[in-house]
This record gives structure tokens, C-alpha cells and sequence, in this order.
């Protein structure tokens, strides 16, 4: 298969910590693809999309050069590689910090213990400004992988490298003692492609569409019964949304209130909605919240 020019192109990570989710991203989007069968290249069935499986240490540069539109990446990745792309969208998936990690029985203990010691790190250049911004004189020694195995080989004192579960530190007996970047996956696109029209308005498609995925996934869908006379009280409760949906009931003097509520002010509003006297308070999941 051949790349259609027309199509919109975007590079997933092959294999790795944000493959799965970025595929999943991709479905919650509507976007179905052709089966790969192994293949890198892969089209939509249901949307101008071409997508690329790449290395993930690849794809800024991809994006950056215009080989695809957009790419899906983690900011660690991205910020190391220091490609020229836009930054569009957090993810909402692939968290974990690069962190800076000793020998949990040796005898650096903090950040500042590193001044003339060495770091191992895969992201050089995201530890040597970090360095160079706290004013700690480590030297950095670059290894490509298995970072967590220098110090016991005396390569080095310290790593520099992306924790997530925190199992392959405990492993090795290391224990982190400072953050130097908070990652998660973005959503980057090659700045040409924002200012083509027609590629513009695909973006922006796929964008609305994950867009409303992410926010769905963080708002809940509440519905309740209430005397009629709590409704105002009920309405200074519900957080910033726009005005709830108010029904009469059959029992006189009792309402349906529906509103839809942000996750993260959810139990604090709930139990204020008891106290008013609202009951049978539903909460369902919602599906896709449509952003404009
Ligand atoms: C990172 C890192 C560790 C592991 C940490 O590698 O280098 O090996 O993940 O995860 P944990 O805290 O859950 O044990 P990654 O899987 O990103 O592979 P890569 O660096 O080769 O891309
Ligand atoms: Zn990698």
C-alpha cells in the first residue's frame, strides 16, 4: 500500500508503553482500521487517515519533516528529541515521570549530593538542562537502554529514566529522589500541516473527536428527584455547567433534575445534593461529550 496524499498521516509508537492506548484513542475517535496484519502502514476504513507504526524515539523528527501530519508521542520523548512541531493535545494516557535515581543503600541521598557525580540517562539532553537550571554540576553519561544496571556496574552513580509502576527501580534497588519531567502522551502536529486548509480540516475533525472522548471520560451524567422548592439551592450546587435539565413529576411538588457534572468536583456535589433532599440520584457514564 502506498501513501495517499490526500489522507491525513499520523505515527503511533510500533511497540511500547503508549501502542495500545493510542490505537484505543484512535477507535474512541470512530476511526476503524484495516486490518495490519504486521504491516507499518496502515489505512482507515471510515476516515482520510493513513497511520505509520514507528519508534517512538522516531516520531517527533517524522512529524517535525512532514513524513506524517500528526503523531501521537510522549512528551518525554518529545521534549528530548527537540523536534519542531505543535504541541495540540494532552492524552490523558501514558503517565510517568523521568526521574533521578540512587542506590537505595549508598550514600547519595538528594538531588544536590550529584554535584561531580555520574548519570546514566537515555534523555541527555532533557537532564542536561535540568542540571544546568538547578545549578548541580552531574556529568551525564549517555546509554542508549537498560539504564537501571549502570550503577551496579559502576557506569555510573545515578540514572536519569522514566519510572511509571516504579518495578524496575525496586528491582534494581534503586529509590528516586527527584522529578525532572512529568510525562503523558500528546498529540503533535507538523506546523505546514496546520496551515494547509484542507489538511486543517481534517485535523480539526480528529481533534473534535478525541477532544469529546477525553472529556466525556472526566464528566458523569447525574439525574435525581427533588421537591420543586430545593431547586434553586440544587442549582448553586451543580458546578459551572450550563443550566440542568428541570422535569416535572407525577407526584406533585417533586421534579427531575439531569445535569451533567465534571469528575473531579463529583462526591463533593453528590453529598451536597442529599442534604437539599434530592433522591434516586442516578449517575451514568457519558459517551462522547461533543467540544465545539
Ligand atoms: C522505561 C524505563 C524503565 C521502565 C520503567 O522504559 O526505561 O525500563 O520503562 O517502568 P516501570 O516503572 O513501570 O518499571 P520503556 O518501557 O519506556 O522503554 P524504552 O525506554 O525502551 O522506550
Ligand atoms: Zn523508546
Amino acid at each position: 500500500m502506498e501513501l495517499d496524499c490526500n489522507n491525513l498521516k499520523i505515527s503511533l509508537q510500533k511497540k511500547g508503553r503508549l501502542a495500545e492506548s493510542s490505537l484505543q484513542i484512535l477507535k474512541s475517535a470512530g476511526v476503524e482500521l484495516e486490518s495490519s496484519g504486521g504491516r507499518l502502514l496502515v489505512r482507515a476504513r471510515n476516515f482520510p487517515l493513513d497511520v505509520l507504526f514507528l519508534r517512538d524515539d522516531d516520531i517527533p523528527e517524522y512529524v517535525q519533516d512532514g513524513v506524517t501530519d500528526l503523531g501521537i508521542v510522549g512528551l518525554n520523548v518529545l521534549k528530548e528529541k527537540r523536534a519542531q512541531t505543535a504541541q495540540l493535545d494532552y492524552l490523558g494516557f501514558g503517565d510517568c515521570e523521568l526521574c533521578i535515581a540512587v542506590p537505595k543503600r549508598g550514600s547519595l541521598r538528594s538531588f544536590r549530593d550529584l554535584s561531580g557525580k555520574r548519570i546514566a540517562t537515555s534523555y541527555p539532553n532533557i537532564l542536561r538542562e535540568y542540571l544546568k537550571e538547578k545549578g548541580v554540576d552531574g556529568r551525564v553519561i549517555e546509554i542508549s537502554g537498560s539504564v537501571e544496571i549502570a550503577p551496579s556496574l559502576d557506569v555510573a552513580d545515578a540514572i536519569c529514566d522514566l519510572v511509571s509502576s516504579g518495578s524496575t527501580l525496586r528491582i534494581h534497588d534503586l529509590v528516586p529522589i527527584e522529578v525532572v519531567l512529568k510525562s503523558e502522551a500528546v498529540l503533535v502536529a507538523n506546523p505546514c500541516s496546520l496551515e494547509n486548509p484542507d489538511k486543517k480540516v481534517l485535523i480539526d475533525r480528529l481533534r473534535t473527536r478525541v477532544r469529546s472522548h477525553l472529556l466525556a471520560r472526566k464528566t458523569k451524567y447525574v439525574m435525581m428527584n427533588a421537591p420543586e422548592e430545593a431547586l434553586d439551592q440544587i442549582q448553586k450546587i451543580l458546578p459551572g455547567m450550563k443550566s440542568p435539565t428541570v422535569v416535572p413529576l407525577a407526584e406533585k411538588g417533586m421534579i427531575a433534575v439531569h445535569t451533567a457534572v465534571p469528575e473531579e468536583f463529583f462526591w463533593d456535589v453528590i453529598e451536597k445534593l442529599q442534604i437539599t433532599g434530592a433522591t434516586d440520584i442516578l449517575v451514568v457514564p457519558v459517551e462522547k461529550m461533543v467540544v465545539s
